[in-house]
């Protein structure tokens, strides 16, 4: 079956389609350069290059998967959480595509697409024979969302933790600013902290009181602060002389990333499954990635990382998402059309 996947819930218009669970394209256009400019995501901006960018995406998708837009069987798209204003274009985009030409349509919730991204072979393999077995569990983490969550298929989701403050992206995105790095932060933070040393700072790994899978980096974020600017300062008054970027980054990454492992591997454990997965777009991080393999495989835990391509906003993850419910019977629901663009998870 060819299902097509819309994505446009933040600043990447993306297109995704697979053909019998094997994705055949996987188009994005990303707003990054243009958001760049002013430090962060300008939601109206975000909203009116989707609307330019839709039709365009889709077609390079069509183009990528070689197939005509008459071929498509079912059409999925985001719709919650994320920019309402965003979601609204690739949501209305793809409900009208389906009421046209008469095929189902799937409302796919974003964080349920992003976990189920583990599940695809990376990009041009078939499904492959190592992949992962369910039920698993996910740390997702990305610029809007950071949880721990027990993953059974399709509509079967149950978080087992989340951030109380910052998601971990966040976290990384705002370093980066005190540091002077560029926007995005993650990727700015990972490549300053190469040749650093991650013990140079001894930063926080906060517990959060009565939670065993939560997080909370706002006291690191303020350590940051203190070991860049001095004890009590404000985020105005200049660097403390002879800092090193590299060490601070390196230090700050090992923070987040010993903090996530941690929490991720543990809840693996507690709920008995033997898979562990790991999501989104600061699962695109190499330093997190090592952690989580080296401290997964020591508990004997499976451990699968989506290809980086399937971490950031993607639409093959809505798409796939989307083909595997209907094979399940789980989707589309009598809801589906009717829905609305939501700021927030259904997902608990
Ligand atoms: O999943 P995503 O593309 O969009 C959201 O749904 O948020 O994640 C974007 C976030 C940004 O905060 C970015 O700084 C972070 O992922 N990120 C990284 C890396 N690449 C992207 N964080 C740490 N290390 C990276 N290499
Ligand atoms: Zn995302």
């Amino acid at each position: 079956m060819l299902v097509l996947g819309v994505e446009s819930s933040c600043d990447e218009t993306a297109v995704g389609i697979v053909s019998d669970g094997r994705v055949v394209a996987n188009a994005v256009r990303s707003q990054v350069e243009e958001h760049a400019a002013y430090g962060g995501i300008v939601p109206d901006l975000a909203a009116r290059m989707h609307v330019e960018a839709i039709a365009p995406v889709v077609e390079e998708a069509c183009r990528q998967a070689g197939v005509t837009p008459d071929r498509i069987e079912a059409v999925a798209a985001t719709y919650a959480p994320g920019l309402v204003n965003c979601l609204v274009v690739g949501l209305s985009w793809a409900k009208a595509f389906a009421v046209a030409r008469r095929i189902p349509f799937v409302a796919v919730d974003h964080l349920e697409a992003h976990v189920h991204a583990c599940l695809l072979a990376p990009p041009g393999a078939t499904r492959a024979p190592d992949a992962a077995q369910l039920p698993l569990v996910a740390l997702l983490a990305s610029g809007g969302h950071t949880a721990i969550y027990r993953y059974d298929g399709p509509g079967a989701i149950r978080r087992l933790g989340r951030t109380v403050d910052d998601a971990a992206g966040e976290a990384f995105d705002k370093v980066a600013v005190l540091l002077g790095l560029s926007y995005p932060g993650g990727p700015a933070v990972e490549r300053a902290a190469q040749g650093g040393d991650r013990a140079a700072f001894a930063f926080p790994r906060a517990r959060v009181k009565g939670t065993d899978y939560d997080f909370s980096f706002s006291g690191l974020k303020t350590a940051v602060l203190y070991a860049t600017r001095g004890k009590n300062q404000s985020r105005d008054a200049p660097l403390v002389p002879g800092l090193s970027i590299p060490d601070v980054s390196a230090s700050f990454q090992e923070a987040v990333c010993d903090v996530l492992a941690e929490r991720v591997v543990r809840a693996a454990l507690d709920e008995g499954v033997s898979t562990l997965a790991l999501g989104g777009g600061v699962a695109c991080n190499g330093r997190l990635r090592e952690l989580v393999r080296e401290r997964g495989e020591a508990q004997a835990l499976d451990v699968v990382l989506s290809h980086p391509a399937y971490c950031t906003d993607n639409g093959a993850m809505i798409a796939a998402w989307a083909a595997d419910a209907i094979a399940a019977g789980r989707a589309p629901r009598a809801t589906d059309l009717a829905l609305g663009a939501l700021p927030r998870s259904e997902v608990a």
